[in-house]
């Protein structure tokens, strides 16, 4: 696997391989590598010529410091992993590579997208995730990008986000990967204590139950439910559950038959905020 720190090598080797017809996947990812990452690798792999993943702690999409800060740093592990899947090329870049000595993010307008659910409770997230995302696909341009449908709000952004500026990039969705006991996985969940990773698997199980009474309570009580639910679990604090139109990001009151719907979800485990969703429709 080639690893690539600057911006102008990387875009220089990677034009290379265009002009050679080769087609390229890409997955961005903060690093803290774990088998979700991985499926997202081997589909890039499967579907492109050349698989890139880039690796970058983006400071302008955390709104809260100390996430920042306590953000897992796994990095000689990662590059295992990533050899493991056949990865052909890493981008690892510094803050400074990327920002220079501005570290701001741009301002984007994502059709109302940016103020449902995680942009309520995280300020500046989403012109973040934006702004980086942008410029990653512009050093790499690639064919296709890959991103997880644990943060399906971040999914549909950043197709909005190709949409209105054009960028020549089919962006795959791809599905939740989840340990055996049905917790999301994500980077974060290392960070858990013994005891909040063990109660963790609950907001799974609610999820799934509340999918099987989508269509027997409506919006509002199923709400109601799910929250009851959590009063009963003294170590995970339910921030958010929400049923919202899978493109609008709305939170639905009625459910029309011809639209999808999903079950949204964001909990404090301790000091740790965990997400996640279900298909409802
Ligand atoms: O989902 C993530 O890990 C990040 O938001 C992303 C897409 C790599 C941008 O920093």
């Amino acid at each position: 696997m080639k690893i690539f720190k600057i911006k102008s090598e990387l875009k220089d080797f990677l034009s290379q391989q265009k002009s050679l017809d080769k087609s390229i996947g890409f997955v961005p990812t903060m690093g803290a590598l774990h088998e979700g990452h991985l499926s997202l690798v081997k589909r890039a792999k499967k579907k492109n010529d050349l698989a890139v993943v880039s690796i970058f702690v983006n400071p302008t999409q955390f709104d809260n410091k100390e996430d920042l800060v306590k953000y897992p740093k796994t990095f000689d592990n990662d590059v295992k992993l990533l050899e493991s899947v056949d990865c052909d090329v890493l981008f690892f870049p510094s803050v400074e590579e990327i920002y220079a000595e501005n570290i701001a993010s741009d301002k984007f307008d994502f059709d109302g997208l940016e103020h449902q659910m995680e942009g309520k409770f995280r300020d500046g997230h989403f012109d973040g995730v934006g702004t980086i995302v942008k410029t990653l696909f512009e050093i790499l341009n690639p064919d296709k990008a890959y991103f997880g449908k644990k943060d399906f709000q971040q999914l549909q952004i950043i197709k909005k986000m190709v949409e209105k500026h054009n960028l020549p990039v089919k962006i795959k969705g791809c599905d939740i990967y989840r340990e055996d006991d049905g917790l999301a996985m994500s980077s974060r969940n290392t960070r858990l204590t013994k005891e909040h990773r063990e109660v963790a698997p609950f907001i799974y199980k609610t999820l799934k139950k509340a999918k099987k009474k989508f269509g027997t309570k409506n919006a509002n009580e199923l709400t109601q439910w799910v929250e009851k639910q959590f009063k009963k679990q003294p170590l995970l604090e339910l921030e958010y559950f929400t049923i919202a139109d899978e493109k609008t990001l709305q939170t639905a009151t009625v459910i029309e038959p011809n639209k999808k719907y999903r079950g949204f979800i964001a909990v404090f485990a301790g000091e740790i905020r965990l997400i996640d969703n279900i298909r409802l429709k």
